[in-house]
């Protein structure tokens, strides 16, 4: 009886979960990788022909020289001996297994708010990814990484999608809208208390340099609902002028309406 009980609840608990979303953790998990988290747009090699999430690019600027790892599940190269126990607490709180930390660009900030429900498919899908093998170079740091990003988080609760303000700024965070375009913090780290949105965080790259822009209201007002969602998913400009890197359009190309028009009416709040 208590058994039949148990299953029960655990059935309805799964529904309640998966009913309320027609999609599975996987399907999900999909999505989140590859139009909004845009895990790929760092781990995955620029070089013709490179595997998916198989890692290889490389960060050079003054303060580091970083490689984005091999997040397949190959056991020697990738994540195949982490448990999906460290897989996410390393995604949320910056720690290998052993405890060393995941350093910079990795943003970290934008995953710790990553909910319990979505973090588990993210790594359902990097679980369904084939293993390849690439073992990427070991990355270096002029400064020594901190012990930790934070307090440590264990749980975060999902933010309903009818809360259409309060998703918004889920999405906003978890794609790393406010990483880059938040004042970073003496530490480097964007500083979501006193620089939210406010613009500053600069980029060095093969196009020369780039500054994530103020996304407060006074900055960028004069742009039309539509025009801010061209903006997002295609890197256009209205006046024609295209959006300078680092900025995961090819990802974003991909984000839902619904999703979209959820981050720029949270945009639209800020002071
Ligand atoms: C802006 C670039 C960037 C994005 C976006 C990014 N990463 Fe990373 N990631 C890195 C870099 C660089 C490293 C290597 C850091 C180091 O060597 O300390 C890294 C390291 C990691 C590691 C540690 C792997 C190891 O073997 O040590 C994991 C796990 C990881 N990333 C998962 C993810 C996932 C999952 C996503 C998307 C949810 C993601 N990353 C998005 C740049 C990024
Ligand atoms: C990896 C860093 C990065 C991420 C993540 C990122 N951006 Fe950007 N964004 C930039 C940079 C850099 C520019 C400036 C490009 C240029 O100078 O042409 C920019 C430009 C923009 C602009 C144009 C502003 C203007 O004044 O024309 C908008 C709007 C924008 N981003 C919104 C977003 C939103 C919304 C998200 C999240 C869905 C996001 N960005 C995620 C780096 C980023």
């Amino acid at each position: 009886m208590l058994v039949k009980t148990l299953l029960w609840t655990a059935t309805l608990l799964l529904l309640a979960v998966f009913g309320a979303r027609a999609e599975t953790a996987l399907e999900r998990g999909a999505y989140l990788v590859n139009s909004v988290l845009a895990c790929g747009a760092c781990h995955t090699s620029d070089a013709p022909g490179a595997q998916p999430f198989a890692g290889g690019r490389r960060f050079v600027t003054i303060a580091y020289t970083a490689h984005a790892a091999n997040l397949t599940p190959e056991k020697e190269t990738g994540l195949g001996n982490w448990t999906d126990e460290q897989l996410i607490y390393g995604l949320r709180n910056g720690k290998r297994p052993r405890g060393s930390t995941i350093g910079w660009p990795m943003p970290v900030a934008s995953f710790s708010a990553l909910s319990d429900e979505d973090v588990k498919a993210v790594v359902a899908f990097l679980r369904s990814l084939p293993e390849v093998t690439n073992k990427t170079p070991r990355s270096t740091y002029r400064k020594p990484l901190p012990a930790s990003y934070g307090p440590d988080v264990t749980s975060v609760t999902s933010v309903p999608e009818s809360d259409r303000l309060a998703y918004g700024r889920y999405l906003a965070t978890i794609a790393s809208c406010t990483y880059c375009h938040s004042r970073p913090g003496e530490d480097g780290a964007p500083d979501f208390k006193n620089g939210l949105a406010e613009g500053g965080r600069e980029f060095r790259g093969p196009w020369g340099q780039s500054l994530a822009p103020a996304l407060t209201p006074t900055a960028i007002g004069f742009y039309s609902d539509a025009d801010l969602k061209m903006i997002i998913r295609t890197g256009m400009r209205p006046d024609g002028r295209k959006l300078l890197p680092p900025m995961p359009i090819a990802q974003f190309a991909g984000m839902k309406d619904g999703d979209v028009e959820a981050i720029v009416g949270w945009l639209r709040t800020l002071k």
